[in-house]
């Protein structure tokens, strides 16, 4: 089984000796090459590792004019011919030592194994718990807004390992950095494993991301969540939602006028007419695709979501008065949080 290693690498010249030497020291008795994908960097990272390409199995690709850790990595697909691809840094925050564990999850059957920070035994060294913070909040922003990733614990590692076929045919998208997620959204595989390790320090030079990370990282989520159809849902939704309001407010207005009901008894009523008009619409429509449970259960879990979207509307709508916002402002914000409650709730578990 023949193993390429690709790193993509910007200003990494101080790493390269270590790296390729531990590299080389753990896949003794494999057969492998490394894949340098380097833009061109003004230390001439490109240049020293071709010329320890005289000691180790390397490739060097020298991109003038183009940049980007993304298409670094898919660039280095393509230039791989290994059946299994391991994707690592060049600044030692990925321990070479940890590779032949990947590729022992590769041979025990997983399509794709994760170098991971968030499963039991992993973890990230000297970082603020802010920045700890930011990392899990961004994660967990992504398994929630894309469904087919949300058992991925570091979906954003830098580190993983592959099958060729994973990968081959796939139309990655380079713009977004993330390029694993990208991978879990598009790839073809069945099987992901996580190996536990520990995100190390940077050897030498400098980290090339941060800055906009966090909003570039959103808009690559939003980016895949197009792709994946979950935009679509929620706009069939909101679609649905604001169908739901004409029929809860017309049945309201009927059982009152013409039937004399009582106020409170014929809100009742039409609230779960609404509910059961809009619980259709979605069955039908909405999450069509995702019918696993069977009809009562959906129905149940619909009505435990309205239910906690209700609770959510109320208890923010005092919540904010209490804090002296005005009331129809504070119903507004409510009405906002309870939408997006009741989305996810229907998402995961009613339609999950
Ligand atoms: N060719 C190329 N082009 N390589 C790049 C570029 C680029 O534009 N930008 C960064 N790299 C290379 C670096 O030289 C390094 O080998 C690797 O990509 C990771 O860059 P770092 O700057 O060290 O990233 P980081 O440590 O902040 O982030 C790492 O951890 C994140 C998880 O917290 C990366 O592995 C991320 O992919 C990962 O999400
Ligand atoms: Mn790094």
């Amino acid at each position: 089984m023949k193993i390429s290693i690709i790193i993509p690498t910007y200003n990494e010249r101080d790493n390269l000796k270590e790296l390729f030497e531990r590299i080389d020291r753990a896949l003794e008795g494999h057969g492998y090459e490394i894949i340098i994908v380097d833009d061109d960097s003004p230390d001439g990272t490109w240049k020293l590792a071709g010329e320890l390409g005289e000691r180790y199995p390397v490739k060097v690709v020298r991109r003038v004019g183009e940049k980007g850790l993304s298409s670094a990595v898919i660039r280095g697909f393509h230039e791989a011919s290994g059946e299994v691809f391991v994707v690592m840094d060049a600044d030692l925050q990925h321990p070479p030592e940890k590779i032949p564990e990947l590729l022992k999850a590769i041979e025990d059957g997983a399509d794709v194994v994760i170098g991971s920070r968030y499963v039991r035994g992993g973890q990230v060294k000297n970082w603020y718990w802010y920045r700890k913070l930011i990392s899990r909040g961004a994660i967990l922003l992504g398994r929630i807004a894309l469904p087919k990733i949300r058992d991925v614990k570091d979906p954003v590692s830098g580190f993983f390992a592959l099958r060729r076929d994973v990968v081959e045919g796939t139309e990655l998208n380079p713009v977004g950095f993330k390029i694993l997620m990208e991978i879990l959204i598009k790839g073809n595989y069945k099987r992901v494993v996580e190996v536990p390790f520990t995100f190390g320090l940077r050897m030498a030079g400098e980290s090339k991301l941060g800055g906009r990370t966090v909003w570039n990282y959103i808009r690559h989520v939003l980016r895949l969540m197009n792709w994946e159809g979950e935009l679509d849902r929620l706009i069939k939704f909101s679609i649905v939602g604001a169908l739901g309001v004409v029929i809860n407010e017309g049945f309201l207005w009927t059982f009152v006028r013409f039937l004399g009901w009582d106020k409170i008894l014929a809100n009742v009523a039409a609230t779960e007419l609404a509910i059961l008009n809009n619980f259709t619409w979605n069955d039908l429509w909405t999450f069509r695709d995702v019918r696993g449970k069977p009809l009562w259960n959906r129905l149940l879990n619909f009505h435990l979501a309205a239910l906690t979207g209700a609770v959510v509307q109320w208890g923010i709508y005092v919540g904010l008065m209490f804090l002296g916002m005005n009331y129809l402002l504070a119903n507004l914000v409510g009405i906002g949080f309870s939408f997006i409650v009741r989305f996810l709730f229907n998402r995961h578990v009613t339609w999950g």
